[in-house]
Parts: structure tokens; C-alpha cells; sequence
């Protein structure tokens, strides 16, 4: 049987599409899919659907069933190809991204695939393999399920991530659940750019932050393989149906979720959701404000409940966090809890600033 070699990206889109992260997608996306997503953000049967999720390959007939190979080199499984049909990059990332930029990473990315595309429907033998900090939290969306049923949980929120907890990400999980059942912490663990904190160090940093200041009864830590698009609000959508699948009834969208650059507005992947109708997503966003150390009341704060100017907000630039931490210097607790710091101290160690 012919084989095709999979990227980090293909291999993680595989991962959801086999465990249901995906749903309703059983396989790589055909023309009428593809089409309608990058047009207007629905499967060609109507159901929303934001990203495209397609296989570009120079290799595959239609009619021709494939091994696909998993990019550690695992066999994952095969692939019937359906159809090959041809896509226009430029269009794409002009539709999905909002702009043909190659500076994007995203854009990049995407630039980097093939034109031509294979599309049908895969089927697993296993999944692919994963550095050993994410194995225990490699739930599928029916474990995730079943957990939050053992926990008598009736709503949960899903929180996105690709970055290490900062006190602002503490404080809208905790904020959301406050009016809800549980959480979902959901780090993506798939490919990120590569100024991104890895997700080994990341994935330290949620443990030794749930471990001191969540209660425990009331998160799980799962982890997400797919890999990051930094399409803005296109992948806030993405993101959500993606938590959906995995159990949750609620999902957090904070400023410029997504986003890299300038390129979107900072609450542009909330006000994407209104283009869906109520309930249609089977999620419900919960759209938090840019939020900060407030020195006047002491706490955690957003513009609607802080009185504060902004020389009363503690605001840092990953730039001068990342100093810090190469310098081997704690951020203020007032941005990240000092465990959290320390994990970060220990991985920058060596790293040029
Ligand atoms: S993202 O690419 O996954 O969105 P990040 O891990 O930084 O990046 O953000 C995770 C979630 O927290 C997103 O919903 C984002 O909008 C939100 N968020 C991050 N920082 C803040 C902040 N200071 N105030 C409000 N929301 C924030």
C-alpha cells in the first residue's frame, strides 16, 4: 500500500479527527467542505465549521486507500481517499487569516502546504505519540466526557492556551468558574511558532500553579494535540467546537484570543461569535475583557470593575517578561505566581535574552 508522510500539523489533525476532537469530521475535508468553510465558516451541509481541515499531498489517486505515516514515524492508520481537488493558498489565508501576509505564522504555514489535496475518511490503528510530561493527560473527548459526568458536573469551561499561566489567565478561569459547574484547562500541545514557550515547560507550569491554587475537585487538566493557526477569530470558533466535542458548555475567549501581531483587534474573536445564531454552536462564549493587576483595589481587575488609571495597572510585554526570566528574575506575583516563575527561570536557563 502507498504511504504518506505526514507533518506535525497533519499528524496532530489526524489525532482529532481519529478521537473525535473533530466531530462532526470523520476525515480530511472534500471541495464542497473546504469551499464553504473558507467562504462562509460552514460545512457544505450548513453546520459551522471555521478552519479548513485538509490534507495536501503531491501523492494519492482517488479511489486509492493509504497508510498514513504519523511524523515521529508512527503507522497511524489509512486514508480512503475520496477526491484530489486543487485549493488556492492565497485565497485561503486572505478568508481564514484575514490577510495574505507571509510574515503571519500562520500564512506561513499554510504557504508552505500543497495546492493539490487529498480528501476522505481515516481510520485509526493508533494514535500518535507524545512527549511523556502530556501522557496522562492525553484524554479523547469521551474520556474528558465521562470525567466530567464521574464529577457530576452539569456546565463546564473550556479554557484555550498556548502560553504559561499568568495571573490574568488565573483570574478569568476563576472568574468563570465561579458560575459554573467545572474547568477545562485545555493547553494546545501541537505546533506553535517557535518563540512560543514549549509545551513540556508549559505543561510544568499548570501543574505547580493547579497544584497550589485551584481546587482540585474543580479542574482537569486535559491537553489539546492540535496545532496552532494564530488565525484569530476564525480559530476562537475553532477552538470552541473543538471544546465542545471534549465536554464543555461554556468556553473563555479573552483579548486578541488567537491572535499574533497586529493583526486582528483585540476583541475581534469575540465579536466573530455573533455571527452564529444563539445555541448553534453548541458553546457558549464567555468574552472577558483585557485584564490586570489593579494597585488601587488590590487585586485582579478588568476596566469594568477597576477605577484605576492606567498608572494603577500593572501591564508587562512578553519581551520584558522573557528578559526577566533569562536574567534568572522573578516577574512581579503581581503578573505570575513565583512557582510558576521559577519552572520558566529553570527552562530560559542559558537561553539568549
Ligand atoms: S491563545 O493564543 O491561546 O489565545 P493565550 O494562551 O495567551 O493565547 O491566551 C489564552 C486565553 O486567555 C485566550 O482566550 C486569551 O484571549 C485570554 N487572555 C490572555 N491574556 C489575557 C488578558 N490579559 N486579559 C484577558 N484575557 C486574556
Amino acid at each position: 500500500m502507498a504511504s504518506i508522510n505526514l507533518s506535525a500539523k497533519q499528524t496532530a489533525d489526524f489525532e482529532l479527527l481519529a478521537n473525535g476532537g473533530f466531530a462532526p469530521l470523520t476525515g480530511f475535508q472534500g471541495q464542497a467542505d473546504y469551499e464553504n468553510v473558507v467562504e462562509n465558516m460552514r460545512l457544505a451541509d450548513n453546520q459551522p465549521w471555521s478552519i479548513p481541515v485538509v490534507l495536501g499531498s503531491d501523492t494519492g489517486e482517488a479511489g486509492e486507500t493509504v497508510e498514513l505515516v504519523g511524523s515521529q514515524g508512527e503507522q497511524l492508520g489509512t486514508l480512503k481517499i475520496e477526491e484530489v481537488f486543487e485549493r488556492d493558498l492565497k485565497n485561503e489565508a486572505e478568508k481564514v487569516y484575514r490577510t495574505a501576509d507571509e510574515a503571519h505564522p500562520g500564512v506561513a504555514a499554510l504557504y508552505k502546504e500543497s495546492t493539490r489535496v487529498v480528501a476522505g475518511p481515516v481510520e485509526a490503528k493508533t494514535l500518535p505519540d507524545h512527549i511523556d510530561i502530556v501522557k496522562p493527560y492525553l484524554l479523547t473527548p469521551a474520556e474528558s466526557k465521562a470525567e466530567f459526568e464521574k464529577r457530576g458536573w452539569k456546565s463546564v469551561v473550556g479554557f484555550q492556551t498556548r502560553n504559561p499561566i499568568h495571573r490574568a489567565h488565573e483570574f478569568i478561569t476563576k472568574c468563570a468558574l465561579e458560575i459554573v459547574d467545572g474547568l477545562f484547562l485545555h493547553p494546545l500541545v501541537g505546533e506553535t511558532k517557535s518563540d512560543d514557550i514549549d509545551a513540556e515547560t508549559r505543561m510544568r507550569c499548570y501543574e505547580v500553579l493547579i497544584d497550589k491554587y485551584y481546587v482540585a475537585d474543580r479542574v482537569v487538566l486535559g491537553v489539546n494535540p492540535s496545532a496552532m493557526r494564530y488565525a484569530g477569530p476564525r480559530e476562537a470558533i475553532f477552538h470552541a467546537l473543538v471544546r465542545r466535542n471534549y465536554g464543555c458548555t461554556h468556553f473563555i475567549v479573552g483579548r486578541d484570543h488567537a491572535g499574533v501581531g497586529d493583526y486582528y483587534g483585540t476583541f475581534d474573536a469575540q465579536h466573530i461569535f455573533d455571527e452564529f445564531e444563539p445555541g448553534e454552536l453548541g458553546i457558549e462564549p464567555l468574552k472577558f475583557e483585557h485584564s490586570f493587576w489593579c494597585n488601587v483595589t488590590g487585586g485582579m481587575a478588568t476596566a469594568k470593575t477597576s477605577p484605576s488609571g492606567p498608572e494603577d495597572r500593572v501591564f508587562l510585554s512578553g519581551t520584558k517578561v522573557r528578559e526577566m526570566l533569562v536574567n534568572g528574575e522573578r516577574p512581579p506575583v503581581e503578573f505570575s505566581r513565583p512557582e510558576v516563575a521559577d519552572v520558566l527561570i529553570e527552562a530560559m536557563a542559558g537561553v539568549p535574552a
